[in-house]
């Protein structure tokens, strides 16, 4: 288990040239559901939580073209769709940073002007494949035939003068801080990816410039006006333009950096760990703690994507199960780090299974006894006599540990198995209605009996809502409101029952 004062976690920036699907929604309740966490366990004041937009470079400026609208007034409208998402998600996010925005310019040009003085940025002639909707440059040794490796599209040749970042320069620093940074890149097997590739290729440099006359819709670099910034050294910055300041003998200067955590998904995992810690040594500034490479959410065999076509709206999921059964399906089904398929079958699966029948059911089955048998009102605490009851309050005892779980970067963020860990304890709660039959204890005036199985089931829920609090901030408050004081207050049942189309 990591050791932390402070939390600094962020999210990749989203692509403005399209609305928000379930994939960028996933790497933002996976990151609220740890600052969540996390400011239970430091305070509010010691978590800072970063999303926001990557708004730049071509992509966005074709879309806006296509829709008639100038750059900046077309991220200004589908940015909106971004923030409408995290504020129906319940994202808590502290801060939201838009790359065409004045703090981040400013930065991005410092650091830029920073490299350049040093000659860590030089003049050069590119010649080679480019793929324009990836903005990636190939080499004829990375492409079979004339398309693009990532994503198939036909690449253009083109032969320009740009500007060039010493990546090649830093690789074999790179790999020994890989080598002596265990949980800098995980989970483990994308570290290894990652090792296996910088040991196997000799890193090219990276091309940061893109002449105006060809992409306008950038950051000007403040030594040649001509040209604008590559849009992923431009955004990779925002990570520090957010939190901190150079000072005036260009030290870079935060309460928050280095990042705790940047959650990422694992396509993006190159630039993240290869590029971005390089910039950040070039420019003496620590690298981040962790960089985690989660799956994709696929529909069928294909990643969900725009340019696949298969996208599903998170609204559209969250307006018929609600948000904490979104929430909870998407860190609950799949092992943070691999890929999972997303259909609405699964959701309903999980929502009768694991929600209607389990948690439901225990909170509602518990209310309705106190109603029944104390008017109400909650019954004082008292120790379990019976084995089962016993076990039962070791297990609730242990679960605050166990669902720590989901901040252990050596284990992976493993959400689902702490997820998995509360829920052992719901299912032994409903074992232990059924099999202790309450109805008989209170038919049979063994009241003492009836009120320490009854508080325990009390203690279960309470421990539950706590354990879940992050997860699914809305459930543990539904909880709370219910069964949180001295008197219950009955509600709908939490989840009921979906009967599957
Ligand atoms: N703008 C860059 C990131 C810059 S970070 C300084 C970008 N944007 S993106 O909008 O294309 O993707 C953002 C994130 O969404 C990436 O982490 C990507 O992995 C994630 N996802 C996009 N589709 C996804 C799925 N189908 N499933 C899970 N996550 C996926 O890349």
């Amino acid at each position: 288990m990591m050791s932390f004062k402070k939390f600094y976690i962020t999210t990749p920036l989203y692509y403005v040239n399209a609305s928000p699907h379930i994939g960028h929604s996933y790497t933002n309740i996976a990151a609220d559901t740890l600052a969540r966490y996390m400011r239970g366990c430091l305070g509010r004041d010691n978590v800072w939580f970063l999303t926001g937009t990557d708004e730049h470079g071509q992509k966005i400026q074709k879309a806006a073209a296509e829709a008639g609208l100038a750059p900046q007034e077309f991220a200004d409208m589908t940015v909106r769709q971004f923030r409408e998402l995290w504020e129906r998600l319940n994202i808590s996010y502290n801060d939201f940073i838009r790359t065409s925005e004045p703090r981040h310019i400013s930065i991005v040009q410092k650091a830029l002007e920073i490299l350049y003085n040093k000659g860590d940025i030089y003049q050069g002639k590119y010649e080679g494949w480019y793929c324009t909707p990836c903005e990636t440059f190939w080499v004829e040794s990375q492409i079979t035939g004339q398309s693009c490796p990532d994503c198939n599209r036909p690449l253009e040749k083109i032969s320009e003068k740009n500007y060039f970042f010493k990546l090649s320069a830093y690789q074999q620093w790179l790999i020994r801080y890989i080598q002596d940074n265990p949980l800098f890149i995980g989970p483990k097997f994308r570290r290894n990816e990652v090792l296996s590739f910088l040991k196997l290729n000799r890193l090219n440099d990276l091309c940061i410039s893109r002449p105006k006359e060809r992409l306008s819709w950038g950051i000007p670099l403040p030594f040649s006006p001509d040209y604008v910034t590559y849009v992923w050294f431009d955004a990779l910055l925002n990570y520090i333009s957010a939190v901190g300041h150079f000072d005036k003998d260009n030290r870079y200067v935060s309460k928050w950096w280095p990042a705790d955590l940047h959650l990422i998904g694992k396509d993006i995992l190159r630039q993240h760990a290869v590029y971005w810690p390089i910039m950040l040594k070039a420019l003496e500034i620590e690298p981040p703690r962790t960089v985690f490479a989660h799956g994709w959410w696929m529909t069928g065999e294909d990643k969900m994507s725009k340019s696949r076509g298969n996208v599903i709206s998170p609204l559209e999921m969250v307006d018929r199960f609600g948000i904490d059964v979104y929430r909870y399906f998407l860190l609950r089904d799949v092992p943070f780090g691999l890929d999972g398929n997303f259909s609405e079958e699964a959701i309903i699966k999980r929502f009768n299974a694991d929600l209607a029948n389990d948690l439901g059911n225990l909170v509602y089955r518990t209310l309705t006894m106190i109603e029944k048998y104390y008017a109400g009102e909650i019954p004082q605490r008292c120790k379990a006599s019976d084995v089962e009851g016993k076990s039962i309050e070791a297990a609730i005892e242990r679960l605050s540990g166990v669902c720590a779980k989901f901040l252990d970067a050596a284990a992976d963020f493993n959400f689902g198995a702490s997820l998995e860990a509360i829920w052992k304890v719901v299912n032994m709660a409903n074992k232990y209605v059924e099999e202790k039959k309450p109805w008989n204890l209170a038919k049979q005036n063994k009241s003492d009996e009836l009120k320490a199985f009854i508080r325990l089931l009390v203690e279960v829920i309470r421990k539950v809502a706590e354990g879940i609090s992050a997860s699914m901030p809305l459930t543990a408050e539904a909880i709370k409101e219910q069964l949180g004081s001295e008197r219950i207050k009955k509600g709908k049942p939490l989840f009921p029952r979906i009967d599957s189309r």
